[in-house]
């Protein structure tokens, strides 16, 4: 039996989770922050009083549900980075001081491995090299993997998150803050080929993404357009398509540059169905292989940093207390797992 407990406190959900390495995921408590929604965006500093609150309540609930003392846990992973720094902090401190009573290593995981690894929670092996597409409300990234922490970016948003742009759209549409899912809710209602969106950065070369231009192009149609609810249906599934083709142009050329056919996506914004379906049929005309997150482990939680937090418990250096965090944390600069 390994243990490990996770601590998920990059942005705006407090996740913890109790992961062995023979058993599997043991539990998996989230909080959500609600409290930003009447504000239509995160509060960084509300975010990080709200950590502080759930943080030892989610803990305890965990324990209770394996029926483990905190005792019996052999390591202690944290997100360090990247993130907002104040909810960072929260974790960071929490999972040192336990892991300083405990007597057990206290592991710092980057966020954006965690998503990575995340299809790992359901299909234990991955196919190594594979391009990772890491979708989020604060990340846009392409990635190429060469096994197991040695990471190359091959691409990333220049402006907006993909994330962003689905919750800016959506707030422009009336729907509720997260809007992701609300707005591919809508889009299932529309009518195609109503609108045409742009699909940015694709006629230039290179796998940079842009997506401010495609929120200010839907900010245009909207202000332009009925504001009724089929015409709100037909601009969210216009949007969205925009975004599943510029994914799709994408990936191919990630893919075609780095001669290789399997892919990995997970982030929050890859819960959404139709980048799925959409992905999976691409991968299966390449012959490659795709691995996707689970939908429950999509958003952010406490899951996949305590599924990282095992796979790197044997090459972690011990840190002397150091509550150390990195908001702009790169994943290049992780070391590889031997
Ligand atoms: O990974 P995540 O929980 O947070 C960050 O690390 O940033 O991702 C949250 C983002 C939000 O922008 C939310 O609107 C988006 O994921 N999202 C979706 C869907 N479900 C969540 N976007 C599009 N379609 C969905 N079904
Ligand atoms: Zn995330």
């Amino acid at each position: 039996m390994t243990l490990i407990l996770g601590i998920e406190t990059s942005c705006d959900d407090t996740g913890i989770a109790i992961f062995d390495k023979h058993k599997g995921l043991l539990s998996n408590k989230l909080n959500h922050q609600k409290l930003h929604a009447k504000y239509g965006g995160i509060v960084p500093e509300l975010a990080a009083r709200e950590h502080t609150r759930m943080v030892i309540p989610l803990i305890q609930r965990c324990l209770q549900e394996t029926k483990l003392s905190i005792k019996d846990i052999h390591g202690i992973s944290y997100t360090a980075g990247p993130g907002l720094i104040g909810s960072l902090m929260v974790g960071s401190v929490i999972g040192n001081t336990l892991s300083y009573i405990c007597k057990v290593p206290a592991i710092p995981i980057h966020h954006m491995e965690g998503h990575l690894l995340s299809p790992m929670l359901k299909t234990p092996s991955l196919s190594f090299p594979l391009v990772a597409l890491l979708i989020s409300g604060g990340h846009t990234q392409l990635i190429f993997a060469k096994k197991i922490g040695k990471y190359k970016i091959l691409g990333e948003t220049v402006d907006d998150a993909i994330g962003e742009a689905f919750d800016k759209t959506a707030k422009l549409l009336d729907l509720p803050y997260p809007g992701g899912k609300s707005l591919s809710l809508l889009a299932k209602k529309g009518i195609p080929k109503q609108y045409i969106f742009p699909l940015p950065m694709t006629k230039k070369k290179g796998l940079e993404f842009s997506f401010s231009g495609l929120k200010t192009f839907a900010a245009n149609v909207i202000r332009n357009s009925k504001k009724n609810k089929q015409t709100k249906a037909n601009i969210a599934l216009a949007f969205e398509n925009a975004i599943v083709e510029t994914l799709i142009i994408k990936c191919h050329r990630a893919l075609n540059l780095t001669k290789c056919n399997n892919l990995l996506i997970s982030g929050g914004v890859s819960a959404n169905q139709k980048i799925r379906t959409k992905l999976k049929n691409m991968i299966k005309k390449r012959k490659g292989k795709i691995f996707i997150t689970p939908t429950k482990f999509c958003t952010d939680n406490g899951a996949m940093i305590a599924y990282a937090g095992i796979l790197r418990l044997n090459n972690h250096k011990k840190t002397n207390l150091e509550i150390l965090v990195q908001p702009n944390w790169s994943i290049e600069d992780l070391l590889p797992i031997n």
